[in-house]
């Protein structure tokens, strides 16, 4: 990759949720690691000044970066700039130029509703702000197949691919990159990683929150467009590509485009949609929302490595825990050597994506004693409190230089969208499910094999007695 750091960071929607949130503890931690000394010029149309966004940054820090360093906090202030205007108007993207002075490189991060998109990028090229600039655009990219597309040619229209980065928080995160990482740093995954040794693959996205004051947002979008087609899908693409051959650059998300492609569009007869007790009454959403808070799905790959091994993807909010992970169930051995004191569990490995992080593999052993019975354990091959670094943090500092790999092709959002777009119209209405609980009472019928779904807990596995059932 070679390397071309951008000279300013311009951010719309510098006022809103997102910038808040996890913008600026982002942009603090690459001031402290002085990754970031490039102006930082916040666009929103609040009728704001600078003394407000540098009080709404303070505020943010002190919500987000606790023992945010003063020294630190002062360099990032002195870097903002603001820049006040409606995203229709001309005089706005002017004034951006002037703003940005001498630079020539900016990166333009659009934190903004999917819908402004289109305008912001047109101006952006009428006032001579795209020439040598890059810019990177939050999810959701589209809201189907063909919104999606729409949205890349209208990206192209102003910018190289090279210069596009799609974010997916999720290719940030330091458990989702070490999935790439242990696949194809070690040799003894390979002869097990296909149809003949892996029986089912799991990813589950719990969340025990809500929709946490985004009832517009989520009304539009539900768990499939929120979450299933971009990080669940990731996910899936990460576990199952062929080996790239390099982990950064094209050479990844060449392979990914090609599982992703590979992937069978869903069955509308495998997927369950669910919608949480109490949803309706959330502030913006209609009374009578058939908006999905929850999905399961069971997805299919026809490749060579993959063929009959079923994927089961489900994402839900207010589900008993808040935790991300992955169960790759491996095959039972081709003789019951014990008998009736074979092992009940299969072997499998663990991938706990999220808020803690460990690769896991479950085994059986001999149970000490007189008797060939044996008992399950769990070898932790990788464990950790939580992410080092924040995925945001990761992710902008490969966008400021320039590295795209984790970020989105665009043919990479659009063989996703391919996949989710059956599903998207037209579904029966979601079933029903209490909060706090697993979803809808029939998801399990989704499952084929003896062991149901394996939910995970909130810091171990909470699922050797669903396998025997
Ligand atoms: C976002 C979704 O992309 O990811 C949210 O819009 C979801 O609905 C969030 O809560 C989860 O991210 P994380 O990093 O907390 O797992």
């Amino acid at each position: 990759m070679e390397r071309r750091d951008c000279d300013a960071m311009v951010l719309f929607g510098v006022t809103g949720d997102l910038a808040y949130r996890k913008i600026m503890p982002a942009l603090y931690q690459l001031a402290r690691r002085n990754v970031l000394t490039v102006p930082v010029v916040g666009v929103a149309r609040q009728g704001w000044n600078l003394q407000q966004l540098t009080a709404r940054v303070a505020e943010s820090l002190k919500t987000f970066v606790p023992n945010a360093d003063p020294a630190v906090v002062q360099r990032l202030i002195a870097l903002l700039r603001y820049v006040d205007g409606d995203y229709n108007d001309r005089a706005t993207f002017q004034a951006l130029r002037s703003a940005l002075g001498e630079a020539q490189r900016p990166l333009h991060y659009l934190a903004v509703p999917p819908s402004m998109f289109a305008v912001v990028v047109q101006h952006l090229s009428e006032t001579g702000n795209t020439q040598g600039a890059r810019v990177v655009v939050e999810k959701p990219f589209g809201h189907d197949l063909a919104s999606a597309r729409a949205l890349n040619e209208c990206l192209h229209r102003h910018f190289p691919e090279a210069s596009i980065f799609r974010i997916d928080h999720y290719l940030g995160k330091e458990a989702v990159q070490n999935l790439l990482y242990f696949r194809f740093a070690n040799s003894f995954l390979e002869p097990v990683w296909n149809r003949n040794f892996v029986s089912s693959v799991q990813v589950t996205m719990a969340e025990s929150i809500g929709i946490a004051g985004r009832g517009r947002f989520y009304e539009e979008t539900g768990a499939i467009r929120d979450v299933i087609q971009n990080h669940l899908l990731q996910i899936v693409a990460l576990l199952t590509l062929e080996p790239p051959t390099l982990a950064e650059g094209e050479a990844l998300r060449d392979e990914k485009v090609k599982v992703l492609r590979a992937t069978r569009p869903l069955d509308p007869r495998e997927l369950l949609r669910g919608q949480y007790r109490g949803y309706r009454d959330e502030e913006g959403v209609a009374a009578d929302s058939t908006v999905e808070t929850y999905a399961a799905l069971a997805l299919h790959i026809d490749s060579w490595r993959w063929s009959g091994v079923p994927f089961y993807l489900r994402a839900g909010k207010r589900l008993p825990v808040t935790a991300t992970e992955v169960v790759v169930e491996l095959r039972r051995p081709p003789a019951d050597v014990f008998g009736s004191h074979g092992p009940e569990l299969p072997n499998y490995l663990r991938f706990r994506l999220g808020p803690d992080v460990a690769i896991a593999l479950g085994a059986h052993t001999k149970r000490p004693g007189p008797v060939m019975a044996g008992r399950d354990v769990e070898l932790f091959v990788a464990q950790q409190q939580g992410e080092d670094m924040d995925a945001y943090e990761v992710l902008i500092s490969a966008a400021l230089i320039g590295d795209t790999a984790h970020f989105a092709r665009e043919d990479e959002v659009e063989a996703a969208w391919r996949i989710v777009d059956p599903v998207l119209r037209g579904a029966a209405p979601p079933g029903e499910y209490q909060q706090g609980t697993w979803g809808p009472a029939n998801a399990e019928d989704l499952i084929k094999g003896p062991c149901g779904w394996h939910n995970p807990g909130a810091h171990a596995p909470d699922w050797t007695r669903s396998c025997a059932r």
